[in-house]
């Protein structure tokens, strides 16, 4: 018994020593024994500008520069280069290693999982409380795919192009071309970035969303639609994608579908859900289906152009006139 207790003892005495130690040795401590850089020193900036003058001087204009090296907070800040980059003694001694530093490019072949750990050691949680397991994570994605702290190249937020919008349609190529629609959220006018809508770090919601659901995320610009109103159209209160596309359409005000084929897509010309308002120019034919021919053929009936059905469902999204079910005012 005395022995087992002596021997826990022993062993708590060195896990602890071994903590202290590593308290006491800035930049070890997330290092694994197994780590090629596990016995490396830091060695300072200086050191490093000796080879990097150019990496050196630019970095000077960040805010990181200004931090770490004005008011450091702590040990790792205060090693500037290799916080980031991790102790350099080993790469210092031989710089052809790749395994001896930190590399925050493709070539070098740093492991992602490493490099954004690097970041992450101080900038877990927050914004980036969902990062693990959001889709840019999942896809592995680096932090340096999106962020270049190695010089401004943009005016906030240490971006690698000029712009968060820029930035993202580097990739998402098929999102530009929505952008460019005839209808389209104020994006490339720059009045609104995708960072508006969505989270790059991640969401608790689905499409990186920045609000709990689609609807949600309108509401918080578009407040007054989202009600109470007395008659509530239901696919608007479901989602407002129904009818609208979250970034372009060549239809008008983003719709998915030019009228009156977006409300014919539920409502159909005959029985219950609707009426015949198309074909011969006159409220009450009885056209069986809205085809481009019945609806677009011949005279085009004044009603259904321009606003179509609104001309008379004015009030679509609900409407607050006790005489208002029908959505006409
Ligand atoms: C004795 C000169 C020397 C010193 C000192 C030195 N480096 Fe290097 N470093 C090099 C050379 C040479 C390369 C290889 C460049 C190449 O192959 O593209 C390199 C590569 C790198 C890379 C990888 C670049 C890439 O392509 O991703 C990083 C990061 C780096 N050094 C950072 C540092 C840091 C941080 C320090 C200070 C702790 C430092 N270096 C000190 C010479 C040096
Ligand atoms: C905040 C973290 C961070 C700090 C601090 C930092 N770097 Fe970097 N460094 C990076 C990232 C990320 C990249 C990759 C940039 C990119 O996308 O090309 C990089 C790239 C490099 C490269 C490769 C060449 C290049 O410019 O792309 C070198 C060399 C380098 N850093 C040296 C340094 C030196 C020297 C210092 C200190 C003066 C320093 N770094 C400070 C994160 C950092
Ligand atoms: C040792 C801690 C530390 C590490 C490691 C670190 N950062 Fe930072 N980072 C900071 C501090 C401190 C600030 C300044 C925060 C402030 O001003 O409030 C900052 C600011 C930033 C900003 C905001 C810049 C702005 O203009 O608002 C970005 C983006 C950023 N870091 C990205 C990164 C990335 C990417 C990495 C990894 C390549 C990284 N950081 C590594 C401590 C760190
Ligand atoms: C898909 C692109 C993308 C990726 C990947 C990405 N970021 Fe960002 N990050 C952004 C954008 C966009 C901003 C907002 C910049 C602005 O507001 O001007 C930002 C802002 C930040 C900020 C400053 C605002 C804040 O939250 O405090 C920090 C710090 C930051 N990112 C760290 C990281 C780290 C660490 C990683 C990797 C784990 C990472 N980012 C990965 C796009 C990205
Ligand atoms: C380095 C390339 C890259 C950059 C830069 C990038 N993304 Fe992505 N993004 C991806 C990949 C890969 C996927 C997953 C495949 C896909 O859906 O296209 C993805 C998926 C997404 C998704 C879909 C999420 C889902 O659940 O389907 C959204 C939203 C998104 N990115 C937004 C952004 C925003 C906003 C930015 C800029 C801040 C950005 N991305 C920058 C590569 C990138
Ligand atoms: C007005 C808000 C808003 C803006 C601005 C916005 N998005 Fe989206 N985005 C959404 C919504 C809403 C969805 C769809 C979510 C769903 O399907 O449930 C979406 C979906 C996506 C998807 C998933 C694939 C798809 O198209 O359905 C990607 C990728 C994406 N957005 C990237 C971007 C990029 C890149 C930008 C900037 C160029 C951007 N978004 C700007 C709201 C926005
Ligand atoms: C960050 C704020 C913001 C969010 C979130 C947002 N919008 Fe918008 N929306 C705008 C702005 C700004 C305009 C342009 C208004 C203008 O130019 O007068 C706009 C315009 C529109 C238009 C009219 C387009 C046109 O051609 O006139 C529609 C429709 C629309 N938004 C629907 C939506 C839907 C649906 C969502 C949710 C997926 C949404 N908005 C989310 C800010 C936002
Ligand atoms: C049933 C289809 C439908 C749904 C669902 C829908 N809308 Fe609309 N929305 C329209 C139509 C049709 C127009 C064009 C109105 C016009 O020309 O008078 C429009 C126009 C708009 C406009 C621009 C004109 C205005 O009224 O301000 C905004 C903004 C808008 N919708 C936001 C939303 C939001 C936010 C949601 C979800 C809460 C939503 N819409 C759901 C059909 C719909
Ligand atoms: C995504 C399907 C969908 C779309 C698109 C749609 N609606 Fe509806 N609409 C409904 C549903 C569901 C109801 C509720 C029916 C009920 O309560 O019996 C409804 C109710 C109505 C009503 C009230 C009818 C009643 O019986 O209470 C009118 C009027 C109406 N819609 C007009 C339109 C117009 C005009 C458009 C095009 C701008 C449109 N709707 C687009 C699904 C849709
Ligand atoms: C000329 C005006 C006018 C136009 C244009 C019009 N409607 Fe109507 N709609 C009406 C009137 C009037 C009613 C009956 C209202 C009532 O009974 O209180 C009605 C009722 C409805 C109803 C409820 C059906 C029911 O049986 O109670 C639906 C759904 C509807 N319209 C859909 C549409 C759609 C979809 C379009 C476009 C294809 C359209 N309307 C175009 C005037 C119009």
């Amino acid at each position: 018994m005395g022995i087992i207790q002596s021997v826990s003892f022993l062993r708590l005495s060195a896990i602890i020593a071994a903590a202290l130690l590593s308290c006491l040795m800035p930049g070890r401590e997330a290092l694994a024994d197994n780590d090629p850089m596990a016995n490396a020193r830091i060695i300072g900036e200086k050191r490093c500008g000796e080879c990097h003058d150019t990496e050196l001087s630019l970095f000077g204009h960040t805010q990181h520069a200004r931090v770490f090296r004005e008011n450091p907070r702590n040990e790792t800040e205060k090693a500037v280069c290799e916080a980031c980059h991790g102790p350099g003694s080993l790469h210092a001694a031989d710089t052809k290693d790749k395994t001896k530093i930190i590399g925050f490019d493709k070539e070098w072949g740093t492991p992602i999982e490493k490099q954004n750990g690097q970041c992450l050691t101080c900038h877990s949680g927050g914004q980036r409380l969902h990062w693990p397991g959001s889709i840019h994570a999942t896809q592995k994605l680096a932090c340096s795919d999106c962020h270049n702290p190695m010089a401004r190249f943009s005016a906030n937020g240490l971006l690698k192009k000029a712009g968060i919008t820029e930035t993202c349609q580097s990739c998402h190529q098929q999102q530009r071309a929505e952008f460019r629609k005839k209808s389209h959220m104020p994006v490339p006018e720059g009045k609104m970035t995708c960072e508006d809508c969505h989270n790059p770090h991640g969401s608790s919601s689905k499409r990186l969303l920045k609000a709990d659901s689609v609807n949600e995320l309108c509401y918080s610009c578009h407040a007054e639609k989202r009600g109470p109103f007395i008659w509530e159209h239901a696919p608007v209160r479901e989602n407002c994608l129904n009818c609208h596309s979250p970034h372009g359409s060549n239809a008008d005000k983003l719709l998915i579908q030019p009228r009156p084929f977006l409300c014919a897509g539920c409502h159909s010309t005959t029985g219950t859900m609707g009426h015949a308002v198309w074909g011969n120019n006159t409220l009450g034919n009885n056209a069986s289906a809205v085809t481009a021919t019945n609806v677009l053929g011949g005279t085009p009936n004044k009603r259904m152009t321009g606003r179509s059905c609104q001309n008379c469902h004015s009030t679509i999204h609900g409407s607050n006139s006790p005489s208002g079910a029908r959505f006409q005012r």
